[in-house]
């Protein structure tokens, strides 16, 4: 037997300045849906997200709180291990940049880097943004009112002069540029790809990679009086989670390089000039893809903490369910679009899709075996073509869902299992099981059968995405633990005579409550 092949997927790790809100759920849930559907299609798995801790941002926000940056952060990422499990999130490792297994990796390749030549001391002249936390060139800033210069993302800068350490980003250019050729597949969706080239083509300068003056940071080696570059430090989470700086075996000889990493097309640059520049300068390989989704507003509005509209998780999964708030996140959107989240939207996906079209089959089929077939697996006769085309149509559905998983497509995953869906209620509709149960009861058997058999499939799909109602209906086709997986797709269709449990709904409507 060979050993499974490994996926390695990772979110961003958070910076622990903001509490959590619907736009970190969002990276979070779609690297969740990636690795339960690797895990299920018998990959072994190892999905890693945790909290960015260090830097001036969240050194200032801690002070504004009276608090010291340690007793900050262990309250705010102690918030995002509670949006994962609200969340459902099936990570296998969290990771914080405060903990000394990080910090001992973080050390070891500055040394590394210093070792092979990549770093030397000079004098930074320039602008710095804290909420950003990026250096920026005059060129970049953009006028604000009142004629103050701001960063390209609005936020304010600051100057700054100071001895820096700096890594020769500017001596990796064309290496950079040979790797995005040789690896078409490597930064994604196709228009980031093409940013990030134009970007690097346009010339890169060495990069700064200390700071002074601040101290809520990695020490630099040798030099303390500096702190390393928060991104710096954040960037190499993903390979001190995999026991960096041992690399001949363990995690890191297992794992690396990471599969993919998913991150928001705001830090598209730092993962795939900055991080692929550090790797390949320290003679490790670069990932293999990153894949930059797009941003989310609220009801038509940018989220910001002064308008407070960022939907925190418990919001979310209150107000509509995990399963739902997980759902419409991967479905309503183009993976790598923007978008915008309503309540509306939310509502009509919920009602529409899940309760409505997938929740009532559910429901219709195994309410009417309960009543019909003595709550047992129906006996099926000979099937016709009706039923085939359906059970084609079930059968055929992993290979197209594991093409558009191995895109990040999840929007059309989604849309191909509820394809099924549709399939399965038209054919409810147009065989009559409720009429065949007077006038033909073997042929109602074999519909329901038919029927039965492709919510196994259905349910088993949608475990990566709606893990729980996924999990219920399963459980109401009396499917065992270990029949779930995609092997089971073919090798366990559900066995006549089996007794079934009472069936409950999986999807509730969402009900609009009356105003006071
Ligand atoms: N700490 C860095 C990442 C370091 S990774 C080595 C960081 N943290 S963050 O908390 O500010 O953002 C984390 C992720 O949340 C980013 O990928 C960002 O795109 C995502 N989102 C934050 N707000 C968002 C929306 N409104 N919509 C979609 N995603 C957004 O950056």
């Amino acid at each position: 037997m060979t050993a499974a092949q490994p996926f390695f997927v990772t979110t961003p790790i958070y910076y622990v300045n903001d509490m959590p809100h619907l736009g970190h759920a969002y990276p979070t849930v779609a690297a969740d849906a990636l690795a339960r559907f690797m895990r299920l299609d018998g990959r072994r798995v190892k999905f890693l997200t945790g909290t960015d801790e260090h830097g001036q941002k969240v050194e200032r926000s801690a002070q504004a709180l009276g608090l010291t940056p340690q007793q900050f952060a262990d309250r705010v990422s102690g918030a995002f291990r509670e949006m994962d499990a609200l969340l459902d999130i099936s990570n296998d490792d969290y990771i914080r940049t405060t903990e000394a297994r990080h910090i001992r990796g973080v050390q070891a390749l500055w040394r590394e880097l210093e070792r092979r030549g990549e770093i030397y001391l000079g004098r930074f002249a320039g602008w710095y943004c804290v909420r950003d936390e990026a250096f920026y060139d005059d060129a970049e800033l953009i006028d604000g009112p009142d004629g103050v210069k701001l960063a390209p993302t609005g936020a304010e800068v600051e100057w700054v002069e100071e001895d820096n350490y700096f890594f020769r980003l500017s001596a990796w250019q064309d290496r950079l540029l040979a790797w995005y050729e040789a690896n078409p597949e490597a930064v994604a969706p196709r228009s980031r790809r093409n940013e990030v080239i134009s970007f690097v083509r346009s010339g890169l300068k060495d990069l700064s990679i200390s700071r002074t003056g601040f101290s809520w940071g990695i020490p630099v080696p040798g030099n303390p009086a500096h702190v390393i570059y928060v991104w710096l430090d954040a960037l190499v989470n993903y390979i001190t989670a995999l026991g960096y700086p041992e690399v001949e075996s363990g995690d890191y000889a297992t794992y690396w390089p990471a599969d993919v990493h998913i991150v928001g097309k705001d830090i598209l640059r730092f993962h795939t000039v900055y991080w692929p520049a550090f790797l390949m300068a320290a003679g490790l390989e670069p990932p293999r893809r990153v894949f930059a989704h797009g941003w989310w507003t609220v009801e038509g509005q940018k989220m910001s903490k002064s308008l407070g509209n960022g939907i925190p998780p418990d919001v979310l999964v209150g107000r509509y369910g995990v399963d739902p708030a997980r759902y419409f996140l991967l479905r309503e959107l183009p993976f790598g679009s923007d978008g915008d989240f309503s309540h509306r939207a939310v509502v009509g996906r919920l009602n529409g899709d899940l309760a409505n079209d997938f929740g009532n089959l559910a429901q219709r089929v195994l309410v009417m075996i309960s009543r019909n077939c003595g709550a047992r697996v129906p006996e099926h006769g000979e099937l016709d073509r009706a039923d085939m085309a359906l059970l084609e149509a079930a059968r055929g559905l992993l290979e197209t869902v594991r093409g558009h998983i191995s895109e990040q497509a999840f929007h059309l995953a989604l849309e191909a299992i509820w394809r099924v869906v549709g399939d399965a209620n038209r054919y409810v509709d147009e065989q009559a099981p409720w009429v065949l149960s007077r006038s033909d009861p073997a042929r109602m058997h074999t519909v329901l059968y038919t029927l039965a058999e492709t919510l196994r499939h259905l349910a088993i799909l949608a475990q990566p995405f709606v893990p729980g109602a996924a999990g219920k209906l399963l459980d109401q086709l009396a499917v065992s633990a270990e029949a779930r997986d995609f092997v089971s797709l073919r090798a366990s269709p559900l066995a006549p005579g089996t007794p079934l449990p009472k069936p409950e709904g999986i999807f509730p409507r969402f009900v609009e409550e009356a105003p006071q």
